[in-house]
């Protein structure tokens, strides 16, 4: 059985990919860019803060990894042609797409469901499913021009299993798992894209830190950690594979349970930056 997290890529692996990952300037996302890298991707940094994806763009610069490039697109503001911006300008450097991770998230807040603020439901769903949607959709042309190609959305253990007090968080981690069943049975047969889930599960980053402040971050893995069964659902290594909902880390129920808590959305969602996007800024 196809179990992601026992991939070992080869150092070549993803050598001529290109790959366009979400909330690339930070955690989770920010080190699967860097190994997507180092596995020989073109990388498309998006994300919302473009000095944060600079910084990220200046590490693989500095290291063997071929070009990247930066799009910043901030999924709560975007319309419709700060989209299509970004697809354009990726078919005309590119021509196609390999891979399309969606990395990004909003925490929103752990509320029940009686009192959930609801502009910060809209917030939460609208950047965790509505505009990954939104950026699958206007993707999808340069995805179906490649051979083999990936898209691979961010779940959670309480996007499976509802929590009380998780509220829109968790409401959207189901309809991505949703998204990702009824995109791949519409792929499926016609294209050569392939539609899959993973949950991280829990690991140090600012989202964590964020719903656990107090927390002794010593005991949660490093995204750099987590990286191998991104490379294998991104990759050749997963070819064939559609439809499927995977986790980054052991899934026994005492870490299942812990990867729940990583996701408590404890804290409000902060403002997010002004509205920007572009087509990919090349270096
Ligand atoms: N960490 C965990 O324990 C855990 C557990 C289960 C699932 N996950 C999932 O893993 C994924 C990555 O989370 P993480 O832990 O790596 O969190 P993180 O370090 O806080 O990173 C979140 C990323 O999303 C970006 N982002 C947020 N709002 C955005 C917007 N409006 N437009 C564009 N980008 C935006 C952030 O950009 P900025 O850098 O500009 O803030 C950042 O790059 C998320 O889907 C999360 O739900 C995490």
């Amino acid at each position: 059985m196809f179990d992601p997290r026992k991939h070992q890529a080869r150092p070549d692996e993803l050598a001529g990919r290109v790959i366009a990952i979400t909330g690339a300037s930070d955690g989770i996302g920010r080190a699967v860019a860097r190994a997507c890298a180092l596995h020989g991707a073109q990388v498309v940094l998006l994300g919302r803060n473009a000095k944060k994806l600079e910084a990220v763009h200046a590490e693989l610069a500095r290291s063997p990894a071929p070009p990247a490039s930066i799009a910043v697109l901030d999924l709560e503001k975007a319309v419709a042609r700060d989209y299509d911006a970004v697809a354009d300008a990726l078919l005309e450097r590119y021509g196609r797409l390999d891979g399309l991770l969606h990395n990004a998230s909003l925490l929103g807040t752990l509320t029940p469901i009686e009192q959930y603020d609801v502009p910060t439901w809209c917030r939460v769903l609208h950047v965790n499913v509505t505009a990954a949607f939104a950026l699958t959709q206007v993707l999808l042309p340069a995805l179906r021009q490649s051979q083999d190609a990936a898209v691979l959305f961010t779940s959670s253990s309480v996007g499976r299993h509802g929590r009380a007090y998780w509220g829109a968080y968790s409401v959207s981690k189901f309809a991505v798992e949703g998204l990702t069943q009824v995109l791949s049975a519409e792929l499926e047969g016609i294209t050569q894209v392939r539609v899959n889930a993973i949950n991280p599960g829990r690991t140090r980053t600012a989202m964590r830190r964020q719903a656990y402040p107090a927390e002794d971050i010593a005991t949660l893995p490093e995204p750099q950690s987590l990286v191998a069964p991104y490379l294998a659902l991104l990759g050749p290594a997963s070819r064939g594979i559609s439809g499927g909902s995977f986790d980054a880390q052991a899934s026994d129920r005492s870490v299942a349970a812990a990867a729940s808590a990583a996701d408590a959305p404890a804290a409000d969602a902060a403002a997010v930056s002004a509205a920007s996007s572009s087509g990919l800024t090349s270096r």
